[in-house]
């Protein structure tokens, strides 16, 4: 095969993964669970040219620069496991709206790691294909996996993303402000890690916290589950906070909701917000409470509703 063409969607934590034992190969410093959405995909081709250089197409627009290096560097590592020096052309449709404010390198990464490993014809597992994914973008390795994934920490060899069963969520995901964050995740992660003295402790904490999670799968406790993903979130984003200097990624606007979510939690309805590197807010609720929370979170931002989704997937190339 010398073109291949695979879809993915993006993801959202549940627990969190910030912080990197290895950079290099994008080993995290703990483990993490989240769910994969149903909406947002990123469509991606690699077709093997005859050519000296990789070429890269966002969104019909020829890329070059730090996205470029980003996606050749992907494919030197893919050429390396596959033993062949061939070029590629790179095209990717990527359907998350700007103004949505999620990222895509979860969803453009797996995407990419199937599509270019069977493109050099590698057949990988999903074992390996989301070890694959993970030296793109880290979270990339969990969009791997279909509805619910636990990324593993450990070495390359254990530091994958598998499925995991959990109760029944839908997730509100609320559109604060879609400008590109100041920030980079992976600037933030680092500067944490080196200045911020809460950084020992998330790391602790959350490998305790990822155990309780999968216990509150394996049960079918959404109520536990829920608090931990509120939690954990809070946990992560007053590390980052405590970075010298200072980044703070939820703003008013951010809070507003976490209050109204809590608010929402007084009144009986079950509601459980997060945050990733943004100020955006996902609200996970059992399907029957969607409806109220996508209503209440309605009059603060924009809201779009994501149910768990499909892991990546190749697709019939056009032409
Ligand atoms: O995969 P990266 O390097 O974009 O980092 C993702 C970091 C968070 O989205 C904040 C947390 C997570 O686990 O997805």
């Amino acid at each position: 095969m010398t073109v291949a063409t695979a879809r993915a969607h993006p993801n959202i934590a549940l627990v969190k993964y910030w912080g990197k034992a290895d950079a290099a190969s994008n080993l995290p410093a703990t483990g993490s669970l989240s769910m994969t959405l149903d909406i947002f995909p990123t469509t991606t081709t690699v077709r093997i040219v005859d050519r000296d250089h990789d070429r890269v197409v966002f969104n019909g627009a020829e890329r070059e620069g730090t996205v470029r290096d980003r996606v050749v560097r992907f494919l030197d590592h893919v050429r390396l496991l596959a033993g062949r020096e061939d070029r590629a052309e790179v095209i990717t449709e990527n359907t998350v709206p700007s103004a949505a404010g999620l990222a895509s390198s979860a969803s453009g990464f797996a995407a990419l790691a199937q599509a270019a490993s069977t493109a050099y014809g590698l057949a990988l597992d999903d074992r390996s294909l989301s070890r694959l994914a993970r030296r793109g973008s880290g979270s990339a390795a969990r969009s791997v996996i279909p509805r619910f994934a636990v990324w593993h920490a450990g070495s390359d060899e254990q530091s994958f993303a598998e499925p995991v069963q959990a109760p029944p969520i839908e997730m509100v995901i609320a559109t604060v402000d879609a400008r590109e964050k100041a920030v980079s995740s992976r600037d933030a992660m680092q500067r944490t890690a080196m200045t911020s003295p809460f950084y020992p402790a998330w790391v602790t904490s959350t490998a305790q916290t990822l155990e309780s999670a999968l216990e509150a799968c394996r049960s079918g406790d959404l109520e536990r589950l829920g608090r931990i993903t509120e939690t954990n979130a809070l946990r992560m984003h007053a590390a980052i906070q405590g970075s010298d200097p200072s980044i703070r990624y939820l703003t008013p606007r951010s809070w507003a909701i976490f209050d109204a979510v809590a608010q929402l939690r007084g009144e009986g309805v079950l509601a459980w917000a997060t945050a990733d590197a943004g100020p955006n807010v996902c609200v996970i609720s059992p399907p029957e409470h969607t409806a109220a929370v996508a209503e209440r979170i309605g009059a603060l931002a924009d809201v779009v509703i994501a149910r768990p989704g499909p892991g990546v997937r190749l697709q019939e190339t056009d032409a």
